[in-house]
């Protein structure tokens, strides 16, 4: 039996998929925040999108004069890709862009398809080895360095570390509570409360307006945090157990799906941009 589970354990081992992200050039971060007020590089390609489609609807309906405004901006945009990530100059199709310019001058469609695709092939490419990363790096949650003021101790935290504090009270709670150990439970009961009431703290650092807090912490968790509190002050097991496991699917859940997965990607990356 043993040998037939480390032999699964191979086999599973050995054919997992490993997930590989390649890094963007530095010089990207160059566009996006916090170097950049502005999301430029991301604005290039919406920018190369739309003409994009400009060249193909013109082409398609003859009006050449707009075809050919549409072209030459394609190409002007597709050209600063490389302006802007020296190290991307390389993956342009340029004599193709040049070649789809001077179809459209030419009034030649079969021509501007042809050439068109290789260009779009370039542009999916390019997706293909670094959109992802580029979502990772630049547009994920970053709580890196990030302190929280602790209410049971007053001392700053690291994310990590009020979260584990958090957790442990939590652990402590249902312990104390199930071993009868009354005044045990109360204390951790109370710590874990203050904790997680503390947790708003930090959402104004990346959020404006209080309509993402509400969504996490809005009526139905506080009526929730004041049902835990009573169950604590009773050291009631049962309803302990019933609210904290709701809180930790409705809060503590669905918070991490959406911040704490995507940071732990953007960690791979290391801390430097
Ligand atoms: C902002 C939304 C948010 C809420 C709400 C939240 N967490 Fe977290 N949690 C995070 C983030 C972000 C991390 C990753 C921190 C890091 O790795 O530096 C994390 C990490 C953790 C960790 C892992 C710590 C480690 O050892 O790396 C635990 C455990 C945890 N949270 C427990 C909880 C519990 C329990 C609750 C609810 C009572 C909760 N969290 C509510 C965002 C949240
Ligand atoms: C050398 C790399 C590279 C090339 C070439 C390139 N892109 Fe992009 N593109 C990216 C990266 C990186 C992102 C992700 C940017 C982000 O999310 O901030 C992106 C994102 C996009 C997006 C946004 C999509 C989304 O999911 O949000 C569009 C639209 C787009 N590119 C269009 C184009 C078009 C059209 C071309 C070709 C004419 C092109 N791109 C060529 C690297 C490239
Ligand atoms: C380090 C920055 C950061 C912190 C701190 C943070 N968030 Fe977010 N949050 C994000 C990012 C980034 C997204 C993804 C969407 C976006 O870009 O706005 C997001 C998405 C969300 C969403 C999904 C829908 C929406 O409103 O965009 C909710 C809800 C949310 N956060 C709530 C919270 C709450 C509640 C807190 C505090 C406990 C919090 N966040 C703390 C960065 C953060």
């Amino acid at each position: 039996m043993r040998v037939l589970i480390a032999l699964l354990l191979v086999f599973t081992v050995s054919y997992g998929k490993n997930l590989k992200l390649k890094d963007t050039p530095p010089e990207l971060s160059n566009y996006y925040p916090p170097k950049s007020g502005k999301m430029e590089f991301l604005e290039l390609m919406h920018t190369l999108s739309v003409s994009m489609t400009g060249v193909v609807v013109n082409v398609r309906e003859k009006d050449w004069e707009n075809a050919k405004k549409w072209a030459e901006r394609l190409q002007r945009n597709y050209l600063r890709i490389g302006e802007m990530v020296g190290k991307w100059d390389k993956l342009l199709k340029k004599k193709e862009m040049e070649a789809v310019v001077r179809a459209v001058k030419e009034k030649n469609p079969s021509a501007v398809r042809m050439n068109l695709q290789t260009v779009g092939k370039s542009c999916v490419q390019c997706h293909k080895n670094y959109k992802l990363s580029a979502k990772v790096k630049f547009h994920s949650p970053d709580f890196t360095g990030m302190k929280l003021e602790d209410p049971v101790s007053g001392m700053k935290y690291s994310i990590e570390d009020y979260m584990k504090a958090m957790t442990d009270d939590m652990k402590r709670l249902k312990v104390y509570s199930i071993d009868g150990k009354k005044d045990r439970a109360r204390r951790a009961g109370f710590n874990f409360i203050k904790r997680f009431e503390g947790l708003t703290q930090m959402c104004g650092e990346c959020h404006t307006g209080k309509k993402s807090e509400d969504v996490y912490f809005g009526i139905d968790v506080e009526k929730r945090v004041t049902a835990l509190r009573e169950a604590v002050v009773n050291v009631d097991v049962i309803r302990i157990k019933r609210n904290l496991n709701w809180l930790s699917e409705n809060n503590c859940g669905k918070c991490h799906n959406v911040h704490e997965t995507p940071y732990l990607l953007r960690e791979k990356f290391g801390r430097k941009r």
